[in-house]
């Protein structure tokens, strides 16, 4: 059904592989917009859990945008590419499902800001973190100035866009870039752990604690916080938390329905 994404529903967790390996997996309009049309589908999925996002082959997550195509686009199509790509990601930003970015490789570019739309990023030790769209006279443009200081603060977010330079997995997971560094082998079963790890908690709570964070930082510290009690508060009126107390004091391990 997609020609350069895959993606598979392993029972609850949601596997989206970007699959363009001859180009390192670059990403084109025809994979951004499988990846819009996927994310629909996930959305809508109530048996999802989680989402996973990783690169096809061994050697690159995402090599950033696709700069062949992108080679003779005019001002207003560069806008245009842009505002698709930066939609698709603020998407699965606000999927309200845990995303774990799988970081296989090169991470560069438009695939440094992927990585960065996801909640939480776990990287292979051969993973390469870089901005280097300077080095082609244009500006990062799929959230990239805006997601990276927010990620690493301004002054290292800053040194990634103004050099281009590429950091290693160690460098990126020192800045915070990335939450964990594990060995290649190991990456999808390390996402899947920490899937695990999220999934045994109540999935509404988890949702709305996304949510929260994800208001919360676009506000002043006054009206996030006034957000986060009404987020709480909604806690009250679901099973989950019902269930989540009675366990404790019935010291029982919770099971947890989604309601
Ligand atoms: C198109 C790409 C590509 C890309 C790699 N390829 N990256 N094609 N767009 N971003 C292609 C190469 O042309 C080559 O095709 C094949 O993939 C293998 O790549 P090699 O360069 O031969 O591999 P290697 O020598 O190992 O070098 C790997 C690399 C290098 C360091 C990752 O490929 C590289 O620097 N790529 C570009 C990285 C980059 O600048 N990304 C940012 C793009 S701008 P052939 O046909 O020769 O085999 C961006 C902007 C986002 O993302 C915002 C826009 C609004």
């Amino acid at each position: 059904m997609y020609n350069n994404i895959t993606f598979v529903n392993e029972d609850g967790i949601g596997i989206l592989t970007i699959n363009r390996p001859k180009v390192l997996n670059a990403l084109n309009q025809a994979t951004m917009l499988e990846i819009e049309q996927v994310l629909t589908d996930i959305k809508a999925d109530d048996t999802l859990k989680a989402l996973i996002i990783t690169g096809a082959g061994e050697k690159s997550f995402v090599a950033g945008a696709d700069i062949a195509e992108m080679s003779s686009l005019s001002a207003i199509e560069g806008r245009a590419w842009a505002q698709l790509s930066q939609a698709v990601f603020a998407k699965i930003e606000n999927l309200p499902l845990p995303v774990i970015g799988a970081i296989n490789g090169f991470a560069l570019g438009g695939g440094c800001e992927l990585a960065m739309a996801c909640d939480i990023r776990i990287a292979a030790v051969n993973a390469k973190f870089a901005q280097p769209e300077v080095s082609l006279g244009i500006t990062a443009g799929f959230g990239g100035t805006q997601r990276l200081p927010r990620l690493v603060g301004k002054g290292r977010a800053k040194e990634m866009l103004f050099t281009g330079a590429m950091i290693d997995a160690a460098e990126a997971y020192r800045i915070g870039l990335v939450n964990e560094v594990v060995e290649a082998e190991q990456l999808m079963e390390a996402a899947h752990k920490m899937v695990a790890k999220i999934t045994k908690n109540a999935p509404l709570a988890v949702r709305l604690t996304k949510d929260a964070v994800n208001t919360g930082i676009e506000l002043d510290l006054t009206s996030a916080i006034a957000y986060e009690a009404e987020v709480f508060g909604l806690c009250f009126a679901t099973e989950d938390q019902k269930e989540g107390m009675a366990a404790f004091l019935g010291k029982r391990n919770a099971e947890f329905k989604a309601k």
